[in-house]
C-alpha cells in the first residue's frame, strides 16, 4: 500500500489504559514510515508508561500539562494543536470518550483536541463491560455525529481476565488505517507550488509600481491545498496576512524574486498555481535616491517583467499549471485567450475592479480548462478555495490518466 505517512505531524494523545504499553511501539512504527510524532499523556496514562519512555521513542519531550510555563514557552498548547495534522488518541479510555463527546478541555489532551483543526481518531481500549455499556456505546456514537473517527477494538481475554471486545487494535492495524484515511485527501503526497500577493517594482528607494492584490485568494487556496494533503510552498509577494501554518512560506518582493524562487523550487512540483498579481512591468532603471518632485508631466521608462506562468508552462517536464485572470471586462474570452497564450492547464477567471475580486473577502469565478467551463457564485475566498482545490484536483488527475 502506498504510504501517505511520511512526513505527516501526528498528535498521539494517550490516556490510562493497560493498553498504553502498545503505544510505544506505535509509535516507533510511525517513525519508521516518516511520520513526525509528538506525544500528550493525560496523569493516568503516565501511571502505565513513562513519559520518558514514550519521550525516548518520539525523540521528543512528552506534553502533560496544561498550566506548565515551561512548555507554554517550547510549545504552547495552541501551537501544539495547530501543528498536530492528524490527533490520534491511542489508548482511549472510556473516560477520555465521554469528556470530549461532552466538549469538556478539562486536561491538555482534551483542549487539544478541541482547539485543533486536525481529524482526531480514537483507538478505544477498555474492559468489555465499560466499551459495551450504553453510555461508552452512547457517547462513541455522540463522537461520530461530531466527525471524531472511533476505530473499533480487537476481541479476546482482555488483562483483567474478561473475554470481548474491547481491546485495543494492534499498531499495525491502527497504522494501515490511518494511512488509508490520509490517502482519501484529495491532494495526498502531491507538492503544489503557490504564488500570492502583489509585486513590488521600484523607481526609487522609496517608492514602487504595485496593485492592490491582498493575497487572500492565494493564501486561502494555500490552506485548502495543505487541507487537502498536499506540501505546500506559498511564494508571497508584500501581504499584510498571517503566515499560514503546514507549509513553507517564502516572502519575495519584485517579479525577478519571484519568478526565481519559484524556479528554485519546481523540482518534483506536481501543480503551480499562480495567484499572485504580478506587476507586468518594472522600472528600466531604479533611481539610486528619491526622485525630486517634477513641476510637469514626467515620463517613467518600463520594461516587461518575466511572465512566470508562462515560462513555467513553458517547460518540457512542466508541473499542471493554473492561472488567475484578473479582468475588467471581457472577462471569460479575455481568459480564455490568456490560457491559451500562455499554455495554461486551466484559468480561473475573476473580475476585478470596484470592490470586486481583489482586496475583498470574496469572490465569483468562472473556471476554464479544454475540459470545462464552470462558474461558481460569489462566495468568502476561504469558501471558493477549497471548492477550487476540489476542481484543481479532479484535473489534475484527469490530466495524469490521459498522459
Ligand atoms: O490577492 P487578492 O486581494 O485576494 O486578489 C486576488 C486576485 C484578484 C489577485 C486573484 O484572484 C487574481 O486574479 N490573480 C491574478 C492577477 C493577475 O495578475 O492576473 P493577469 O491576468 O494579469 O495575469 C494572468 C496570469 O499570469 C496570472 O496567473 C498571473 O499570476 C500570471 N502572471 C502575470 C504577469 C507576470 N509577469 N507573471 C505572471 O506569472
Amino acid at each position: 500500500m502506498a504510504q501517505f505517512l511520511a512526513n505527516k505531524r501526528i498528535l498521539l494523545g494517550m490516556t490510562g489504559s493497560v493498553a498504553a504499553y502498545k503505544s510505544a511501539d506505535l509509535v516507533r512504527r510511525l517513525r519508521e514510515v516518516g511520520a513526525n510524532v509528538r506525544v500528550v499523556m493525560t496523569a493516568n496514562a503516565k501511571r502505565f508508561i513513562t513519559p520518558l519512555t514514550m519521550q525516548a521513542v518520539s525523540g521528543y519531550p512528552v506534553h502533560d500539562e496544561l498550566f506548565d510555563l515551561q512548555a507554554e514557552a517550547a510549545m504552547g498548547h495552541i501551537e501544539l494543536a495547530r501543528w498536530a495534522e492528524l490527533i490520534l488518541v491511542a489508548p482511549a479510555s472510556a473516560d477520555l470518550m465521554a469528556r470530549l463527546a461532552y466538549g469538556h478541555a478539562d486536561d491538555l489532551l482534551t483542549t487539544l483536541c478541541l482547539a485543533s483543526k486536525a481529524p482526531v481518531v480514537l483507538a478505544p481500549a477498555m474492559n468489555q463491560a465499560m466499551y459495551t455499556h450504553v453510555l461508552t456505546q452512547e457517547n462513541k456514537r455522540r463522537l461520530k455525529e461530531h466527525g471524531v473517527i472511533v476505530l473499533g477494538t480487537g476481541e479476546g481475554s482482555q488483562a483483567c481476565g474478561d473475554v470481548g471486545p474491547g481491546r485495543m487494535l494492534e499498531p499495525l492495524t491502527i497504522i494501515e488505517t490511518i494511512n488509508e484515511l490520509f490517502s482519501t485527501y484529495e491532494l495526498a503526497g502531491k507538492k503544489v507550488v503557490i504564488t500570492a500577493g502583489p509585486t513590488h517594482e521600484a523607481i526609487d528607494p522609496v517608492r514602487y509600481l504595485t496593485n492592490g492584490s491582498s493575497g487572500k485568494m492565494g493564501y486561502a487556496l494555500a490552506e485548502a491545498a495543505a487541507l487537502a494533503g498536499a506540501k505546500v510552498v506559498l511564494i508571497s509577494g508584500p501581504v499584510a496576512l498571517a503566515k499560514p501554518k503546514h507549509m513553507e512560506v517564502i516572502s519575495v518582493t519584485t517579479a525577478k524574486e519571484m519568478q526565481d524562487t519559484v524556479f528554485a523550487n519546481l523540482s518534483n512540483c506536481d501543480i503551480f498555481i499562480s495567484v499572485a498579481a504580478v506587476s507586468d512591468y518594472q522600472a528600466h532603471t531604479i533611481a539610486n535616491q528619491k526622485m525630486p518632485k517634477e513641476s510637469n508631466a514626467f515620463s517613467l521608462t518600463l520594461t516587461p517583467t518575466p511572465d512566470i506562468v508562462a515560462n513555467v508552462a513553458a517547460l518540457s517536464n512542466k508541473p499542471f499549471v493554473v492561472g488567475f485572470a484578473a479582468e475588467t471586462h471581457d472577462v471569460i474570452p479575455k481568459a480564455k485567450q490568456k490560457r491559451e497564450r500562455k499554455k495554461m492547464d486551466m484559468i480561473i477567471a475573476n473580475q476585478v475592479g470596484e470592490g470586486r475580486g481583489m482586496g475583498s473577502d470574496e469572490n465569483e469565478v468562472t473556471i476554464i480548462s479544454a475540459r470545462q467551463e464552470t462558474t461558481l457564485p460569489l462566495m468568502s475566498k476561504h469558501d471558493l478555495a477549497k471548492e477550487l482545490i476540489t476542481l484543481i484536483a479532479n484535473e489534475y488527475k484527469q490530466g495524469q490518466k490521459h498522459d
